[in-house]
């Protein structure tokens, strides 16, 4: 059937699709996404007898929390001394105080629970002699308020997430959650009063369309790491999530707060854990110098990471960098003993030997930052409910939509998340979504019928991409390239206005030629071509979103390091950002006041 080209990040529509050929399925519950906290929302849900269907366009346990090394934060206390209240402390400063202080106290004392549901699940965490679980020390951790090095990160080896998103996917397999393996959502379906009713699918495998109509949806599709050439994220992170809710009309909040690991694989970008650190291992620059002692002489290399990334960068400025082209620094792990990098760090080690020939019980490993991890997200209350900005009143709540996880914004990690926190955010979140749906099941029985307009929207946006490449236009992989070198030359570990205007204009002017992209082709086999045009559409929203805010804030803070406005400025910029497609940025206070102790007020953050 001949469609019209719809406008990109808009969902244009027109009258050629015959709707009710749709095959259509009927659920309590929608997640898309089959990621660690989809998949532990999608187990509270199906546990309490509601009917759940999780979309994943990768088969579940090749979702990106496969690939999360450390661990995960709790103050279990198993090694060191340690308190849910210091956690949430390290947290506070860790997001430079910007993070949502009930939010964190929330996530924070559910996180030793979290834990040992866990252990209950199946996941086989490492353990120390006496048993309990294997404890070690993560970036930005401390005991009493800022005092010594705390050890709270709970690994299994340097495989945690792998360990925790298969024991999830097992215990979803016994209670019968339905899966949608390898299918890709295009946008949500809504009805004329703004309920979110599901989503618009397709089969990867034969393009075959699916309406899936859901009393609730809950979008856990992890970030956007893909918007940067080199990033630990999976090709599969494209900010999927985040785009479907951007065109559903919701704001993203924080996107200028991009978190650039340090310790990538020079040039590669794979990720070499903080773990690494944890257990001993530190940076050293052309001169042989322990660098970190210079930029955070207490922590070292177990400042956070915001700081980290910044040291390494600034080495290299400086012409302290190693190798030829002096571009990158040495992860030192030699002196740890093979017995230790063997038992403690298995995968790394494999990593390292696979893609760059260096055994890190031998020699050192070179490392740069790399793109990681969306601090923000889709804004979400505590109980996942997304939540929309109402001038003059409190926010609102999107009827049936929830967002958990790395695509969320709730906002527990501010401008700078510290490591292990991730996995926990997931978890603990996913919980609270599903426990919400819960309750909102119970008092929204019926499926409600969705608007027209919504559905011929998401199939119009699907349908463009039926027509294989007529030699017109550019390709879509060509502009994904470019977007991804924009994305990393204009907005990085260090900023400026200058910079990112320029990224401004380039982002812009790549999202005017989308319009009018082609698909390859030769990749059109199996709708990779056309799953990978709908994933560049999404990451352009995001990319927007990340570009403005970052341009918009004027002042240095966590992540985002602008060397034109170099001091945090609470008094202005005490503040989320929030970008929407149709009216751009706007801001809305951060929450400071916790649930049940005394905030944390902003001092200057040194480590
Ligand atoms: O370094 C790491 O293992 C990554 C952990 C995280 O991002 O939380």
């Amino acid at each position: 059937m001949e469609c019209k080209t719809t406008a990109v990040v808009s969902g244009d529509v027109n009258d050629s699709i015959d709707m009710p050929d749709l095959p259509r399925r009927q659920f309590d519950a929608l997640i898309i996404g089959a990621g660690g906290g989809g998949l532990r929302a999608a187990l509270q849900l199906a546990n309490a007898d509601a009917s759940v269907a999780v979309v994943s366009k990768v088969f579940p346990t090749r979702s990106h929390t496969v690939a999360a090394q450390g661990g995960m934060n709790a103050a279990l206390a198993n090694v060191l001394p340690d308190n849910w209240h210091w956690h949430m402390f390290d947290t506070v400063k860790g997001s430079d105080y910007l993070g949502d202080q009930d939010a964190i106290e929330y996530m924070c004392r559910a996180a030793p629970t979290a834990v040992y549901e866990l252990e209950h699940f199946g996941v086989p965490f490492s353990r120390l002699d006496n048993g309990s679980i294997y404890q070690r020390p993560f970036g930005g951790q401390s005991q009493n308020f800022g005092g010594d090095q705390a050890a709270r990160t709970c690994a299994a080896a340097d495989r945690t997430g792998h360990a925790i998103l298969h024991s999830l996917y097992q215990q979803n397999i016994r209670a019968k959650t339905h899966f949608f393996d390898e299918y890709f959502a295009v946008d949500l379906l809504k009805d004329d009063q703004g309920y979110i009713l599901g989503a618009l699918a397709f089969n990867i495998h034969n393009g075959e369309p699916v309406i899936i109509e859901a009393k609730t949806t809950l979008l856990a599709t992890g970030g956007a790491g893909q918007l940067f050439r080199t990033t630990t994220n999976a090709l599969i992170n494209t900010g999927d999530g985040m785009g479907m809710a951007l065109r559903a009309g919701v704001p993203l909040q924080d996107m200028e707060f991009f978190q650039f690991h340090p310790t990538g694989i020079a040039g590669r970008g794979m990720l070499i854990t903080e773990g690494a650190r944890g257990e001993g291992g530190y940076l050293v620059n052309a001169d042989g110098e322990r660098l970190m002692e210079r930029y955070a002489p207490k922590a070292k290399d177990l400042a956070s990471r915001d700081v980290v990334s910044r040291a390494i960068a600034t080495e290299v400025r400086e012409g302290r960098g190693c190798g030829p082209n002096k571009d990158h620094v040495m992860l030192k792990l030699d002196h740890l003993g093979e017995d230790v990098i063997q038992k403690r760090l298995p995968g790394i080690r494999q990593t390292c030997i696979t893609f760059v020939g260096i055994d890190p019980a031998v020699a050192p490993v070179p490392i740069f930052p790399t793109a990681h991890y969306t601090m923000g997200g889709i804004p979400t209350n505590r109980d996942g409910q997304v939540v929309m900005p109402v001038k003059d009143t409190p926010e609102e709540p999107v009827p049936g939509l929830y967002a958990a996880g790395e695509c969320a914004c709730v906002s527990v990690h501010g401008a700078n998340r510290l490591g292990g926190n991730s996995l926990l955010d997931i978890l603990v979140f996913g919980r609270a979504a599903a426990n919400h749906i819960i309750d909102y099941l119970s008092e929204n029985r019926y499926h409600r019928p969705i608007d027209s307009d919504s559905l011929e929207s998401a199939v119009n946006r699907m349908q463009r991409w039926d027509r294989k490449g007529d030699g017109e236009g550019e390709s879509v992989s060509g502009l994904r390239d470019e977007l991804k070198m924009v994305m990393e030359n204009h907005c990085s570990v260090f900023r400026n206005d200058e910079v990112l205007a320029e990224g401004v204009a380039k982002v812009e002017q790549i999202v005017e030629r989308f319009k009018h992209a082609r698909i390859d082709d030769h990749s059109a086999v199996f709708n990779t071509a056309r799953v990978e045009a709908l994933e560049l559409e999404n990451l352009l929203g995001v990319a927007l979103a990340t570009i403005h805010s970052a341009r918009a804030r004027q002042e240095s803070r966590g992540a985002h390091s602008r060397t034109d406005y170099t001091e945090r400025d609470d008094i202005n910029w005490m503040r989320h950002s929030l970008y929407s497609l149709d009216t751009g940025l706007d801001y809305k206070p951060v929450r400071t006041k916790p649930i049940s102790v005394d905030s944390f007020p902003p001092k200057a953050r040194v480590y």
